[in-house]
């Protein structure tokens, strides 16, 4: 069977629809998928077409080799490869041409069935305006696959942010793709380690960030970790949301840093976030992921006081509203900016989607990041302010005054764990 032979995303590539687009992080299955899924359908039925790019210098550069290893995987009779096209018995002609500078070409291909335009992010609006209306038989269809670039690009706008009628638009990547290589496996480990927003990029098919607008720029990274006796913590912060905003809990420590005077990691060891979530199951979901923050303080978003009453009524005893002050916000930012480093537990995803999204405003017209930050991917950063809220003072230097009084008793501590440690 042909389904056994794809991902499971890749189904309603066979059911009709004016667009199909896949696209998402490297890796996903997408090329062979429509490859497969085209070869196939050709061979059962009479079709034309065409695959496109922006551009085409030769016919290496196309599809042409994939869709002929394809047919050759798949064992399928009546193909015929030449050096510029493939054709079938039944009549069905594969077709492989450049978008750009070549509008006369396209224009002029007639009764088009199917166009597929790979690694389309490149592909400009132009193009595309070209491309559309040459597509025009009753049913014929236009495929997309590719790997997000920025969030401005002309297909990332056409098809992700505002969808034509029609379409099965759908975000994949390695994970999806049941025969994911082992070696794209370490590569994608290895990245995430050592530069998670290029991994995000990469791997996880984000768009890339205007990168002198995210607020945590180079300070956080993924890291495993487990809590040691020495570190300073836990500390508990909640954050409660409207609507389309989620409820949030995260768990942080405080853990010496490795450089002299450091003003210490802060480690984020868990995290709880979910949307749409009723009162009375809060507290249930907090303390399976959370525990211990029934035992310990919870700091919380002053604004639901009505929230903070049932909670503290319902397992959190000693969860309590923060104060905010004109500010607060950019203060804790300061703050947080202090750490030596944000180590970031690799169970804690959404946490580590907000470090790469949490950002500030852009001119829209000059480009210039703005001193105001975005009210959006804050909900565990706000949860995290709060959680460390006694140590934040208003003139933003909390955490060095915090380390000043702390620093010889944290050293002497370290020391003699490392000496217990030593001794085994
Ligand atoms: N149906 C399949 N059967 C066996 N292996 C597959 C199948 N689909 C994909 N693979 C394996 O997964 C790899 C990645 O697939 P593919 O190149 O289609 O991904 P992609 O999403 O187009 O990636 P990129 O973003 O790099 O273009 C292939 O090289 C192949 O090894
Ligand atoms: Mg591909």
């Amino acid at each position: 069977m042909v389904e056994a032979l794809l991902p499971a995303y890749a189904e309603p590539l066979f059911a009709p629809r004016r667009y199909k687009v896949l696209y998402g992080g490297r890796g996903a299955g997408r090329s062979w998928s429509v490859a497969r899924a085209l070869v196939v359908t050709a061979a059962a039925s009479p079709r034309r077409i065409l695959c496109a790019r922006e551009f085409q210098k030769s016919i290496k550069d196309s599809v042409h080799r994939l869709l002929q290893d394809q047919i050759a995987l798949l064992g399928l009779p009546g193909y015929e490869i030449t050096d510029r096209e493939i054709r079938h018995v039944n009549g069905s002609l594969f077709l492989f041409e450049g978008l750009r500078h070549n509008v006369k070409k396209i224009k002029s291909l007639e009764g088009l069935d199917v166009a597929w335009v790979e690694e389309a992010e490149a592909v400009s609006k132009a193009s595309w305006d070209v491309l559309v209306p040459t597509i025009r038989r009753p049913g014929s269809e236009i495929w997309a696959t590719f790997n997000p670039d920025l969030e401005s690009d002309p297909t990332y706008q056409r098809f992700v942010v505002t969808p034509p009628p029609d379409a099965f638009v759908c975000q994949v990547a390695g994970d999806d793709n049941p025969w994911f290589p082992e070696v794209l496996a370490r590569e994608r480990a290895y990245l995430y380690a050592v530069d998670p927003d290029a991994a995000a990029h990469v791997w996880g098919g984000a768009c890339k960030q205007v990168g002198g607008a995210q607020i945590m720029r180079g300070k956080w990274i993924v890291e495993d970790f487990e809590p040691d006796p020495t570190w300073d913590g836990p500390y508990f912060g909640a954050d409660f949301g409207f609507a389309q905003d989620p409820n949030t809990l995260v768990k942080v420590w405080i853990a010496p840093g490795a450089l002299p005077g450091s003003s210490g990691r802060l480690m984020v060891e868990r995290e709880a976030w979910k949307v749409g979530q009723d009162t009375d199951v809060i507290p249930v979901d907090w303390l399976t992921l959370m525990p211990d923050a029934a035992r310990h303080t919870v700091r919380a978003d002053s604004a639901r006081p009505e929230t903070i009453s049932y909670l503290s009524r319902h397992g959190l005893p000693s969860i309590t509203g923060v104060e905010k002050w004109k500010g607060s916000v950019e203060d804790g930012i300061a703050f947080l900016r202090q750490f030596e480093q944000i180590a970031i537990h690799p169970r804690c995803s959404r946490m580590a989607d907000e470090a790469r999204l949490y950002s500030y405003k852009i001119d829209r017209l000059t480009g210039d990041v703005l001193p105001e930050v975005v009210d959006a991917h804050n909900h565990l950063w706000d949860s995290v302010r709060y959680a460390l809220a006694p140590l934040i003072q208003r003139s933003g230097t909390g955490v060095l005054d915090y380390y000043a009084s702390r620093a010889g008793q944290v050293l002497a501590e370290r020391d003699a764990h490392r000496e217990d440690a030593a001794r085994g």
